[in-house]
Order: C-alpha cells, then sequence, then structure tokens
C-alpha cells in the first residue's frame, strides 16, 4: 500500500507511521511521498533524513481548489492508495475528499463528536471534561466529522494544562494512528454508512 502523508508543522505523528513502515510493523506498505503546505514544516526534514521524498506545495494566492489539484496529482502521480494527514491544517476540497475516496485519514487530539478544530485539547481543559483523548478517522467534506476508526481515550488531571494534556494525547495518538494505518494495509477494515468496524477472518 503507497501511503502519502500530508503535513504542515513538528510531524510527530508522520514520523510514527514512517517508523512503523520502515521496521515491517505496519506490512506490505512504503510511504511514498511527505507533502507539506508548509515549506518550513520541520516534518519535512525528518522525512528527507529517513530517505522518503518530500514536496512542500504552497498555496501562493491560489484558490483551495487550485492548491489542492496540485496536491492531488502529485498523489496520483504516485499511485497513492492511503492518505494520512498528521497535523495538516487545513479543509481539503470536496474535489480533493472525491478524487480519494475512503482513501483520507486523519488524527484529531480530542474524543470526536466533542472538540472539533483547532486547540481541542484547550477545548477540553476550559470545558473541565475528566476524560479526553484522540481519535482516528476517514475524511469528509466536513471538519473532524468522518466516520470513527478508533479512539482512545485520556485520563484529564486537575493540575492539566492545554500543553500538558497534549503532550499526554499525544503519546496515545502515535499508536492509535500506526494501529489504524495496519489495519488498513491488512484489509481488516469495512466501512457501513458511519460505522467503521473490523473484518472478522
Ligand atoms: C496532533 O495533535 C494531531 O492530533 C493534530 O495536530 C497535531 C500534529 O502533531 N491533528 P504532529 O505534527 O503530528 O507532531
Amino acid at each position: 500500500m503507497k501511503i502519502g502523508i500530508l503535513i504542515s508543522g513538528r510531524g510527530s505523528n508522520m514520523l510514527a507511521i514512517v517508523e512503523a513502515v520502515q521496521s515491517g510493523l505496519i506490512p506490505a506498505s512504503e510511504v511514498t511521498v511527505v507533502i507539506s503546505d508548509k515549506t518550513s514544516a520541520e516534518g519535512l526534514l525528518k522525512a528527507k533524513e529517513r530517505g522518503i521524498e518530500t514536496l512542500a506545495v504552497t498555496r501562493k494566492g491560489r484558490t483551495c481548489e487550485e492548491h489542492d489539484a496540485e496536491i492531488i496529482a502529485e498523489l496520483k502521480k504516485r499511485n497513492v492508495e492511503l492518505i494520512c494527514l498528521a497535523g495538516y491544517l487545513r479543509l481539503l476540497s470536496k474535489e480533493f475528499i472525491s478524487a480519494f475516496p475512503n482513501q483520507i485519514i486523519n488524527i484529531h487530539p480530542s474524543l470526536l463528536p466533542a472538540f472539533k478544530g483547532l486547540d481541542a485539547q484547550r477545548q477540553a481543559i476550559e470545558y473541565g471534561v475528566k476524560v479526553s483523548g484522540c481519535t482516528v478517522h476517514f475524511v469528509d467534506v466536513a471538519l473532524d466529522h468522518g466516520a470513527i476508526i478508533a479512539q482512545k481515550t485520556v485520563e484529564v488531571k486537575d493540575d492539566d494544562t492545554a500543553e500538558s494534556l497534549a503532550a499526554r494525547i499525544l503519546e496515545h495518538e502515535h499508536a492509535l494512528y500506526i494501529e489504524s494505518v495496519k489495519r488498513i494495509a491488512e484489509g481488516k477494515i469495512k466501512i457501513v454508512g458511519r460505522r467503521v468496524g473490523l473484518v472478522k477472518n
């Protein structure tokens, strides 16, 4: 399975997936390309150091659709079959979603549908929830809305700040994202409407 990863920044989830693929934990797969919408994304260098092709495709004053068209073309050119969003800070156009049906997944640092959008960990702290976590889900046209593949709960402690909660959630994000990509690579995921389940052998 050819995987493309889209990032905008640090790229720790991207790196976790790259390492899981390179160590064979995610079978029969390769990370074919890492694309960032920001030339300065730290993750680009980390990917390059691991021998992965990297591209910066910036918006350059274009519309979302024009920008996405270039990214779609780069992914199609490389026959990418699964696209992992990993801290990619842009909404995808409907053209992007329909170019890769059920082939785009994302990780979000809350238990969706709670706390969609930016700063989910701060939203959780400010709301006062006792439990938060992370979610891997398919991407559709609505923000943080697509069918849920996997979730992991993380306790919110009394003295947590947005930063300390984010750090604790992040440790679980990496494992959850790897597990989800592995299930997809093994063909073990079935989708019925909004419900994503495991294929029984
Ligand atoms: C993660 O918290 C992820 O859940 C969210 O953006 C952050 C990206 O972190 N979508 P990194 O770039 O993977 O380190």
